[in-house]
C-alpha cells in the first residue's frame, strides 16, 4: 500500500502519494498538485527536486557514499576495469567472461572514426578547447550514422563509446601539430586511449601499467553520479525525442562549465596560481570565503556531498600513489593537502560542510600522466559517457516519461497595450 500524505491549501486538502526508494529516500509525488490546487512548486535550481526514479546509481551525501548498481565504489576503483563497468551502468549486471570479452572486442573493433571526420580537425583553429571541439564532433557523429535517429541499437552505443576516444585523442594530437595515432585492436580500451595520445610515429612505444591503472581508475571514479547537472541535460535533451549522440553532445557542453566538470582544470590552476604566489594558500582561502570576492575553492564543495566526496578519498590516495611510482614531485600536491587541512578546520568550511570533491584531487593525476590541462574534463566526460548513456536508455525506457518541461513563476509585468513607435517617448 502506497503512504500518502495530506497537503491542505487554502481550505482545500489532497492527498499526496509518498514514495519510498529502495535505500529509504522519501519523496512527496507531488504529480496532481497543480490539477488539484492550482499550485505548482517553486525549486531553483532543482536542490530538492527529484527528476524521476533510477536504478542506477546510489549516493548518499550526508554519510559519502556512492554505489553504481549496488556496487560501492571503493569495491570498483579498486577491482574492476573500465569496459566492466561501462557494461554494468548500461546493461544493470556485472558482464560474465564471454560477455565482457564480446563488449571489450566490440569496443576496439568500432574505435575508427570515418576518415571524412578528420576533415573537421584541420579546420578548428590550433588552441580551440578540446572540450569544444569534443561536443561538436560527437553531435556530428549523428550525421555520420543517422540510424541513431531511430531507437538506437546496441551498435550505436557501441558506436560512441568506442570513438569519443579517438576523437578526443585526435584532438589533442591537432592541438600540438602531431600526426593523428589509429587505434590498435590489440589494446585495451584504456590502453589504445593512451597510445593515440602519446605515441608518436616511427617510435617504439609500450603503455606504461602504472598509468593504464591511473586512467583505469580515474574512468571509473567518473562513470556515473545520478542526476548531476550534464546527466539531467542528456535526460532533458532525449525526451524531446532527439537522437542520443545529440543528447550527449549536449551533456559535453554542460559538463564544460566550472561548477560542474571544468572544475578539474581550474583546480589546477588555482593549485599553479597559488604555487607562483610563494605558495601563500592561506591568502586564497581567505579570498574564498570573502564576500566581496567572486574567488572559489575550486574543487571543493559539492551540491550532495555534505561530507567527504568518496571519490576524492580515493583519489587523493592514488595521487600520491602514482607520484611515487612515476618518480614524481609535484609541489602542487602539497599545496592541495596544505589547502585541504586548513579548509578543513576552518569555521567557514565546517559550517558549510565543503570538503574536497572529486575534481581536487585528479588534475594532479593528469598531470602526473602527461595529460594537458584543457583535456582535463575531456578526461572527465569520456569517464562519464557511459553513464550519461545508461541514464538516457533508463528515461527513455520508462514509460512515464513525457518531455521534460518544468513551470515557471511568472514575475514579469501584467498585460499592457502595445506603444507605436511615434508614440513612445
Ligand atoms: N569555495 C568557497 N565557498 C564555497 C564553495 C567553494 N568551493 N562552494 C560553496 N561555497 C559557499 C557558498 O559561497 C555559499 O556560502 P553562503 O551560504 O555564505 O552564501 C555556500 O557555500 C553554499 O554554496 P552554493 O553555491 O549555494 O552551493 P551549491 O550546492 O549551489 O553549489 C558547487 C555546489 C557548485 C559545487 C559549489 O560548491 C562550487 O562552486 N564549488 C567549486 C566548483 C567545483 O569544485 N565544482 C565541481 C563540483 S563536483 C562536479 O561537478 C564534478
Amino acid at each position: 500500500m502506497t503512504k500518502k500524505t495530506k497537503l491542505t491549501l487554502e481550505g482545500t486538502t489532497i492527498d499526496l502519494p509518498i514514495i519510498v526508494g529502495s535505500e529509504e529516500e522519501k519523496a512527496i509525488d507531488i504529480g496532481s498538485l497543480r490539477k488539484e490546487t492550482g499550485h505548482i512548486t517553486l525549486d531553483p535550481s532543482y536542490a530538492n527536486t527529484g527528476s524521476c526514479k533510477s536504478d542506477i546509481t546510489f549516493i548518499d551525501g550526508e554519510k559519502g557514499i556512492l554505489r553504481y548498481r549496488g556496487y560501492p565504489i571503493e569495491e570498483l576503483a579498486k577491482k574492476a576495469r573500465f569496459s566492466e563497468i561501462a557494461y554494468l551502468l548500461i546493461n544493470g549486471e556485472l558482464p560474465n567472461n564471454n560477455e565482457l570479452a564480446d563488449f571489450s572486442n566490440q569496443l576496439t573493433y568500432h574505435s575508427l572514426i570515418h576518415e571524412d571526420m578528420k576533415k573537421f580537425f584541420d579546420s578548428y583553429p590550433m588552441n580551440a578547447h578540446p572540450m569544444g571541439v569534443l561536443a561538436s564532433t560527437v553531435a556530428a557523429l549523428s550525421t555520420f550514422y543517422p540510424d541513431v535517429q531511430q531507437e538506437p541499437s546496441n551498435l550505436n552505443i557501441i558506436r560512441i563509446l568506442a570513438k569519443v576516444k579517438t576523437l578526443a585523442a585526435f584532438s589533442y594530437k591537432k592541438s600540438i601539430g602531431q600526426p593523428l595515432i589509429y587505434p590498435m585492436n590489440d589494446l585495451s580500451y584504456e590502453d589504445n586511449f593512451i597510445r593515440m595520445m602519446f605515441a608518436v610515429p616511427a617510435e617504439e612505444f609500450t603503455v606504461n601499467p602504472v598509468v593504464s591503472d591511473a586512467i583505469r581508475l580515474l574512468l571509473i571514479l567518473h562513470a556515473d553520479h545520478e542526476q548531476n547537472c550534464s546527466t539531467s541535460t542528456v535526460r532533458m535533451v532525449g525526451s524531446s525525442n532527439a537522437n542520443l549522440y545529440i543528447s550527449i553532445a549536449a551533456g559535453i557542453g554542460a559538463l564544460w562549465g566550472s561548477l560542474h566538470g571544468g572544475a578539474n582544470q581550474r583546480v589546477i590552476e588555482m593549485l599553479g596560481m597559488i604555487h607562483k604566489s610563494d605558495n601563500d594558500y592561506k591568502k586564497y582561502i581567505e579570498k574564498a570565503k570573502s564576500k566581496t570576492s567572486k574567488f572559489r575553492l575550486m574543487g571543493f564543495g559539492h551540491r550532495v556531498y555534505k561530507n567527504f566526496d568518496p571519490r576524492a578519498k580515493v583519489l587523493k590516495e592514488s595521487a600520491a600513489k602514482l607520484l611515487d611510482k612515476l618518480g614524481i614531485d609535484d609541489p602542487l600536491l602539497d599545496i592541495a593537502r596544505n589547502l585541504e587541512e586548513v579548509a578543513l578546520n576552518d569555521e567557514f568550511f565546517i559550517e558549510r560542510n565543503l570538503y574536497p570533491n572529486v575534481d581536487f584531487y585528479s588534475g594532479i593525476m593528469y598531470r602526473a600522466i602527461g595529460i594537458p590541462t584543457n583535456m582535463f574534463t575531456v578526461m572527465f566526460a569520456l569517464g562519464r559517457l557511459p553513464g550519461w548513456i545508461a541514464h538516457w536508455n533508463e528515461m527513455k525506457s520508462d514509460s512515464k516519461t513525457r518531455i521534460y518541461r518544468p513551470r515557471q513563476v511568472y514575475t514579469g509585468h501584467t498585460k499592457r497595450s502595445f506603444v507605436p513607435m511615434d508614440k513612445r517617448s
